[in-house]
């Protein structure tokens, strides 16, 4: 694969916890994606990215890193993320890893010795009194109190304190951990919480020096040729956004617009032209992504009478029309896939799994729901472990009990059941994702005017594509029709549905 194979890929989120058991403790682990990984290429992804899978007190899934340069226990060995690697090289995939530079862990080893010595503070925010009112992203206070009397910043839980980028010695370790992957084969690293590493008194998102931070990165990556830096950067302003991957800064980063907009083709339209406008003169590619750890899954979504998506659980239990979602998780996965740049699939997503809505509270693991006394559900309910097959729980996960419980309906949406069944969300995937690999990815499109409910475009390969937000179906354009997300209606499009032409 060229060196610039990331910018037209498509991209498999796993979820390591709730991916595949290998050792029947009920939580997923390298063993359990190892095995898996012939299911991954024959999918037809390019490459897989896997959040956090470092030491953790799993404070907040593993986004509490106790040791950059481990694998926690509970999924394997730094040996087997080495074989792992080694598999999926072989089998053509890239590998991504979560890079968590924004905060560490309260058992990290540089956080313990900050709590013995208040001389070796300043790799941390602390402070005799908390300097402003910053709220938690997850609730609560961002400044806790440590036995001493001093405080510290935390902007999620409290167990996540955030580091000083003002400090040099900051800048030196994740440079080194960088490297530190790469020697080991690693094609590139997701960014977590990438704009907010810098912080004055009064500010912590996107900061300017930030850039600063990545521009060095992005040496190091370069270094070592056709690694890839992606940030999770959730930013309304779509020109501050775009600072973020300037030629010598990152290579890509999330498109949250485009995940969390309704399913409304206007609204649509714009996210789209929006993105393209504002990658184009950057030279950098787009990215799509419908769905990832922190979200409610898209067959929930688009099944509910307010499709946008957004944070708080608002709209957590509100009725959701989960075959008409569905429906249109079908036509969204079409039309995300066939726009210019690279995609992500978030595991599961290619089930058609819906949001687990109605977990027991006491299940609960993600801090989110305690931190706000339960008024926000939390993101445990796109986390429930996979169905892989078999007529009930744990549905081949693993031997023992998953650590958050798969609904009995699930049986219908085992992969092994899907395999078999042509008109699966499954098959659809596999084979958008083998069309997508020859005619879609990098590039650019032009639209087509078929109405203001139908977004219609071709691509550079000729392929045309159309998916239809109205509610009456629209004549299919001239061509050969390659896929398509639901039957179609004697030669129309229905509502609700994307197909592939050539
Ligand atoms: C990112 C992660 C999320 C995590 C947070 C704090 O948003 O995607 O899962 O909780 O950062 O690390």
């Amino acid at each position: 694969m060229s060196q610039t194979w990331w910018r037209g890929a498509a991209i498999y989120q796993v979820y390591l916890r709730s991916f595949a058991d290998g050792n029947g403790d009920g939580i997923g682990d390298l063993a359990g994606l190892r095995a898996r990984l012939p299911y991954l290429r024959d999918l037809g992804i390019d490459a897989v990215w896997l959040n956090p899978w470092y030491p953790s007190p799993m404070a907040d899934g593993g986004y509490d890193v106790a040791d950059y340069r481990g694998i926690e226990p509970v999924f394997g060995t730094l040996a087997e993320a080495e074989r792992f690697i080694e598999e999926a090289h072989a089998l053509g995939l890239k590998v991504i890893i979560d890079v968590v530079p924004n905060h560490s862990s309260t058992e990290s080893a540089w956080f313990k010795e900050a709590l013995a010595d208040p001389a070796r503070r300043d790799r941390f925010w602390f402070s005799d009194e908390p300097l402003n009112d910053w709220q938690s992203i997850f609730g609560g206070p961002a400044w806790t109190q440590v036995p001493d009397g001093q405080w510290y910043l935390h902007l999620f839980a409290p167990e996540q304190p955030d580091f000083n980028w003002a400090n040099p010695e900051v800048h030196r370790e994740f440079e080194d951990v960088l490297r530190f992957w790469f020697e080991r084969g690693v094609d590139g690293f997701r960014i977590d919480s990438a704009a907010l590493l810098v912080k004055s008194d009064t500010a912590y998102e996107d900061l300017d020096g930030v850039h600063d931070v990545y521009r060095r990165w992005r040496e190091i990556a370069d270094e070592y040729g056709g690694r890839v830096l992606i940030g999770e950067v959730w930013l309304p302003d779509q020109e501050r956004f775009a600072r973020y991957l300037r030629p010598d800064e990152l290579h890509t980063a999330f498109n949250f617009d485009f995940l969390s907009c309704p399913w409304d083709p206007a609204e649509l339209r714009r996210v789209i032209d929006l993105t393209l406008a504002t990658h184009t003169p950057i030279g950098a590619p787009p990215t799509w992504v419908l769905s990832n750890h922190d979200v409610t899954r898209p067959v929930t979504r688009y099944g509910r009478a307010d499709t946008a998506f957004e944070h708080g659980g608002r709209l957590h239990g509100t009725p959701s029309d989960l075959e008409l979602g569905y429906r249109r998780a079908r036509a969204a996965a079409l039309l995300a896939m066939a726009l210019p740049g690279s995609v992500y699939v978030y595991q599961g997503e290619e089930l058609g799994l819906p949001e687990v809505e109605d977990l027991p509270d006491e299940l609960r693991q993600d801090p989110m729901h305690a931190r706000s006394g339960g008024a926000n559900p939390g993101r445990d309910g796109c986390r429930v472990p996979l169905p892989w097959s078999g007529e009930e729980p744990p549905f081949g996960f693993g031997g023992g009990t998953p650590w958050l419980p798969q609904p009995e309906s699930w049986r219908k949406l085992t992969a092994e059941a899907q395999r078999t069944d042509l008109g699966s969300m499954l098959n659809l995937y596999r084979s958008a994702l083998r069309l997508r690999r020859g005619l879609l990815g990098d590039g650019t499109l032009t639209w087509l005017p078929m109405g203001e409910r139908v977004l219609a475009f071709t691509r550079d390969s000729g392929l045309t594509c159309v998916t239809n937000l109205g509610p009456t179906p629209v004549p299919l354009p001239p061509g050969r029709v390659l896929l398509a997300s639901g039957p179609l209606d004697d030669g129309a499009v229905p509502s609700d549905t994307t197909v592939w032409l050539t």
